[in-house]
């Protein structure tokens, strides 16, 4: 069994960390951001440092190459390293620099695999500046064709399409151009379950389904003080209503159910003015895809009855549907025989974020590795795993890894 450098995957994290880092203690590289293109050129500093082949695709997505004793189909391994807004320094990163540091490893020791094994970092895996999220996966495997990927909007009325060639990274392969073998991804849990049963590995097999939707309340705006409470059409109260009605949601239908509002603003926005317009942001997951929809069909139901009840008329506009995915048997037990052989204590579990291992799953055998999150936090500057668990998750990566590039 090799072992990788905990030292030095610590230290790239910490610098990859310093990349977008705020004053709050958070990092923030958004897609495209001049933060994400620093932390992108690093990363390709990086990867050609360790011999690796760079390769950028036309949405951006980058894969640095080994070869392998064969041209056969490689083992793709890696993540993203773009950011949501205040996050921590191993959402995703963690993934992209184990991989990196499994390919430092195998050079120290002069390992050759058999098949060639290539690092990816993905575009746009958070979709918190372009929905939809994993975008440059579902590009990758066909869902998002490249022309519409470069035709879209962020919330910041930037298009993608101008933004990837501001920073650089139009790129001229092909996506989907390198047909892996497998795709492994380490990822951390981001969810309260290993760090509470004390478990150092998750064997993931399956991850939820994800809708987002955008909610856009049109009401009237009028006096505060004036406008009698029975008068009126105040689409900041009808949003509230909605958002509250999350919650009910969640609760109904149990089990892996998510609701979650991120995002709201009201239009004029001012404190005495009731608002004539609430825009906001919904997130429903559920591993199950029948509940998934159930969910999104008890929203419009809910909606319905709050536009007869305020007066008020209410648009909901998909920004993401991303169905529930199973794992690939063979790559889930490549990840469970190397922890096994580490005698590292393991569970299977489901994944309540969203990965760019579900959409690579949609074409290619794929699977998921987890380590603890401290309390169960990420998307949060207080995200902490301690350096001993990552070190284990990226043990389990490497020898996995290696299993499954000595497949025929
Ligand atoms: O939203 C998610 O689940 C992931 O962090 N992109
Ligand atoms: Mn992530
Ligand atoms: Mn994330």
């Amino acid at each position: 069994m090799l072992n990788i450098n905990s030292t030095r995957l610590t230290q790239r994290l910490d610098e990859l960390g310093r990349i977008g880092a705020d004053e709050g203690g958070g990092v923030t590289r958004l897609t495209f951001s001049n933060a994400d293109k620093e932390g992108r050129d690093l990363l390709v500093r990086w990867m050609r440092e360790l011999g690796l082949t760079v390769q950028i695709d036309r949405v951006g997505n980058i894969f640095g190459t080994r070869r392998g004793e064969t041209d056969q189909q490689p083992i793709m391994f890696g993540s993203h390293i773009d950011s949501v807004k205040a996050a921590g320094k191993l959402d995703g990163c963690y993934g992209v620099l184990a991989a990196l540091e499994c390919i430092e490893t195998l050079n120290e020791q002069n390992v050759q695999t058999k098949r060639p094994l290539v690092v990816a970092a993905f575009t746009n895996e958070e979709g918190v500046r372009f929905t939809p999220g994993m975008l440059g996966s579902a590009v990758y495997v066909g869902d998002l064709s490249v022309d519409d990927a470069w035709n879209l909007r962020g919330f910041d009325g930037s298009r993608f399409g101008d933004e990837i060639q501001h920073v650089g990274y139009d790129g001229t392969m092909e996506p989907g151009a390198i047909q892996p073998f497998a795709y492994l991804e380490l990822h951390i849990e981001q969810g309260p379950l290993l760090d509470l049963k004390r478990v150092p590995i998750g064997a993931v097999d399956a991850v939820v389904g994800i809708t987002w939707l955008e909610v856009t309340v049109s009401g009237a705006a009028n006096h505060a003080g004036t406008t009698p409470m029975d008068m009126r059409h105040d689409a900041g109260l009808a949003a509230a209503k909605i958002v509250t009605h999350l919650r009910e949601i969640a609760t109904r239908l149990g089990g892996h159910q998510r609701a979650t509002c991120g995002m709201i603003q009201f239009l004029p926005n001012a404190i005495n003015v009731i608002p004539s317009k609430a825009v906001f942001t919904v997130d429903i997951r559920n591993s199950d895809g029948e509940d998934l929809k159930r969910a999104e069909a008890m929203l419009v139901e809910f909606v319905q009855k709050v536009e007869a009840e305020d007066g008020v008329s209410i648009e909901v506009r998909a920004l993401e549907h991303v169905l529930p995915v199973q794992f690939h048997p063979m790559v889930i037990e490549a990840v469970e025989k190397s922890a096994r052989e580490m005698g590292l204590n393991q569970i299977r579990m489901v994944s309540g974020a969203g990965h760019d291992a579900q959409l690579m799953a949609h074409k290619f055998p794929s699977a998921m590795i987890f380590v603890p999150s401290r309390e169960g936090i990420s998307h949060s500057p207080k995200e902490f795993t301690p350096p001993d668990d990552l070190a284990n998750g990226a043990n389990v990566l490497l020898n996995a890894v290696m299993e499954l590039a000595s497949h025929e």
